[in-house]
């Protein structure tokens, strides 16, 4: 076990100090451009400033014969471009790929001092980040970088699942865990090509004869009555986003909702971004333009919610007690509650200049 003193020392000469504390961002949306693609390159441009993130991706979705054009045009589109308070992110090739070890060294060679994160697909365990980790301090000596490049991990394999603590609590250089619900579903067996999102035979069924609580309701010969046999979807990634959502606040560290494959569903995507910043999430990746505004909704609070949280906050200014307000109770909890959606309401009200009226902060 690494002692407590040593946990925040640079892992190799010449490094920058790691973060003590998760630096205040706001990341909606995690936007997902292909670099290899000169044409998706020159639209970087206008991401900029619409969107909180923007990745280039190295990994899946990119053919093996464009994987070297994908880490240049990364490149190409990092020097090109000023990304002010915008994240610039890369997703590197997994670690037992043969491109990981190429894409690291020359992404942080060349552009080391843009780069903010760095993600990495199919994390199994934590000996995967402490790799990572360790050789992200040598080439940040190597090349003078002065700001620790991040570390954010996709869930997205039995294993990984079954390490979220350790994975979550590896490192202070660990930004947050996305999940990645396509090579999840494949790594668990699960039995959907989908991209995430629900799946309609993911069911439960209410009792047959239309059974309630103290009633037998059947028809005269007691049979099935479809017509009332209550049947309700459920969600597939309840327990996987929860257990992530632990993993991570545990850890002082952001969990993601990854892809939502089915652009042509935007109700389905605005559903499931919910589900997920309901439950705790930071925000989501967008691979469509479509889904950035759908993001945007959804990962900036509810400005009623913002309103009343607000009045939590003003009644009770210490933080302390106990008030009611339109007859709810609030005490010290619910100050908590609402001090969440209020910072988060500050930031994006920062950002966003059409959502700082809505607010009134
Ligand atoms: C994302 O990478 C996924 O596998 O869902
Ligand atoms: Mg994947």
């Amino acid at each position: 076990m690494k002692q407590p003193r040593n946990f925040y020392r640079p892992l190799a000469i010449g490094a920058p100090a790691p973060a003590r504390e998760p630096e205040v961002a706001l990341e909606r949306m995690i936007h997902f451009v292909p670099p290899h693609v000169e044409k998706m390159r020159e639209k970087v441009a206008g991401l900029i400033g619409t969107v909180d993130v923007v990745l280039g991706n190295l990994e899946d979705a990119v053919p093996a014969e464009a994987k070297e054009a994908a880490r240049a045009g990364f490149i190409t589109m990092a020097r090109a471009n000023d990304f002010k308070a915008t994240g610039l992110w890369t997703r590197v090739n997994a670690l037992d790929s043969p491109w990981a070890l190429d894409d690291i060294l020359a992404i942080v060679g060349a552009v080391g001092d843009r780069l903010d994160c760095i993600m990495l697909p199919k994390v199994e365990g934590d000996w995967d980040i402490h790799y990572l980790d360790q050789l992200l301090a040598q080439l940040e000596g190597k090349h003078g970088l002065r700001k620790p490049i991040r570390i954010h991990a996709i869930l997205e394999t039995a294993e990984g699942m079954r390490n979220v603590e350790a994975i979550a609590a590896s490192s202070p250089r660990m930004h947050g865990l996305s999940l990645g619900p396509a090579d999840l579903a494949a790594s668990r067996a699960m039995k959907t090509t989908r991209v995430g999102g629900g799946h309609p035979g993911y069911r439960v069924l209410g009792d047959a004869h239309g059974a309630t609580l103290g009633a037998a309701a059947g028809d005269a010969k007691g049979a099935p009555r479809a017509d009332t046999r209550a049947s309700f979807q459920q969600d597939l990634w309840h327990y996987t986003i929860a257990r992530m959502v632990d993993a991570c606040a545990a850890a002082g560290i952001k969990p993601f909702y990854g892809p939502f494959g089915d652009f042509a569903d935007p109700q389905a995507c605005e559903a499931q971004f919910r589900n997920a910043f309901l439950m705790g999430c930071a925000g989501a990746w967008t691979l469509h333009p479509s889904q950035i505004d759908i993001a945007k909704r959804v990962f900036s609070p509810d400005p009623a919610e913002v309103t009343f949280a607000k009045r939590i906050l003003d009644a009770m200014p210490d933080g302390g007690g106990a008030v009611m307000i339109d007859g709810k109770m609030q005490d010290d909890a619910t100050w908590k509650q609402a001090k969440v959606i209020v910072d988060l309401a500050r930031l994006v009200a920062a950002r966003d200049g059409d959502m700082a009226p809505r607010y009134q902060l």
